[in-house]
């Protein structure tokens, strides 16, 4: 038994870490999966056209097992050619692509929960009594299941637009707790800050959640627009007055983390990974503005949706993992000791 807890403690940083890396990656396969438009390239759920391992031909479909009701409501509500759903039109309709997009995507997902799972069961092992820690695990676990749950709902509604939303902000939640309990595993060493510092951290954490939220409400604006190309350049218009906000929240954040980069850059270190993490920061908000500049001007192309998405998530774990290494720096000197002579 012993042996058993000093294995789970040395496993238990490495499956905190995996868990992160592999919801960043969901993160990006669920963005790839809207830009690719393969959100119901499975129409059920969990299943894919009724199989475990869905169909790479529409003659591998055993059309008995479907509900036709459920594709009549999805194909109405993505702008299909047709909305009338016989085994013919459901053949003809039958993307390969899509089908496997959002295939690979639901592994991931399903892959992400296992591996904090694991962390949860090496967390027992290992730490039972570190209060803390077991609570953040238990909020995570309840999270997996929240967003499970909300995959199913989002199919069954067919890809509402609010409720793509509410899933990434879980997706969000589940970052910062995996987050959490990666720092609390294996704390890194601390970045002294004074106070000012630390709640201009805390406001630049704020603003980028803001303007994710923000940005969401944009997203939902352009799910709406006229299928196939938009606006004869008036897009900006168009999206109304989500993007006005996203405009103003961009701005903001853009010059918070700007600051915040400055406030940090030159500061002394206490290992190598702080300043590479201070130095991607201040790039990636450089580059997430001019993606959200860009989106604009050309007209919204697919493949930068993806990116946009997926750099506001990692600015968001990197002024949290910023927030969570800084420690309240003692400007006072320190208390005499008094002498016991
Ligand atoms: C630092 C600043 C920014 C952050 C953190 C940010 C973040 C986000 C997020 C999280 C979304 C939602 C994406 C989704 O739901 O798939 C979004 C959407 C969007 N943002 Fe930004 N954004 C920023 C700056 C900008 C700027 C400067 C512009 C343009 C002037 C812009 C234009 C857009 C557009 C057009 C969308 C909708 C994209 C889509 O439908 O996929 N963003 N933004």
């Amino acid at each position: 038994m012993p042996d058993m807890v000093l294995l789970s403690q040395r496993l238990l940083p490495k499956f905190a870490l995996l868990t992160i890396v592999l919801l960043y990656v969901v993160v990006l396969a669920g963005s790839i999966v809207r830009a690719t438009g393969s959100g119901m390239g499975c129409p059920d759920w969990p299943r894919c056209y009724g199989r475990l391992i869905p169909p790479t031909s529409s003659d591998e479909i055993d059309f008995r097992r479907l509900d036709p009701a459920r594709f009549e409501r999805s194909w109405a509500s993505h702008g299909r050619t047709s909305t009338v759903v016989t085994e013919e039109t459901l053949r003809e309709n039958f993307s390969a692509k899509e089908t496997w997009i959002e295939f690979i995507n639901r592994c991931l997902g399903a892959i992400s929960g296992l591996a904090a799972l694991v962390t949860f069961v090496l967390a027992v092992i290992a730490r039972r009594r570190d209060s803390p820690l077991m609570l953040l695990l238990t909020v995570q676990m309840v999270l997996f299941a929240a967003v499970a749950w909300m995959g199913k709902v989002v199919v069954d509604t067919n890809l509402l637009p609010w409720m793509i939303t509410v899933h990434m902000m879980l997706a969000a939640g589940l970052i910062a707790t995996a987050l959490l309990v990666r720092y609390r595993v294996a704390p890194a060493c601390a970045l002294p800050v004074k106070a000012s510092l630390r709640r201009h951290i805390l406001l630049s954490l704020i603003l980028i959640l803001m303007q994710t939220v923000i940005g969401t409400q944009v997203r939902e604006m352009v799910d709406n627009l006229p299928a196939g190309g938009c606006c004869d350049g008036r897009l900006e218009d168009r999206l109304g007055t989500p993007m006005v906000w996203h405009r103003v929240g961009a701005i903001l954040t853009l010059t918070a983390v700007a600051i915040l980069f400055f406030r940090l850059k030159f500061r002394p270190a206490c290992d190598a990974a702080a300043p590479a993490l201070i130095t991607l920061m201040g790039l990636l908000v450089a580059i997430e503005y001019g993606v959200g500049v860009l989106l604009i001007r050309a007209d919204l192309p697919a493949f930068l949706q993806p990116v946009h998405l997926f750099i506001a998530f990692l600015l968001f774990g990197m002024v949290l993992t910023l927030l969570l290494r800084s420690r309240l720096q003692n400007d006072e000197p320190a208390p005499k000791v008094a002498s016991h002579e």
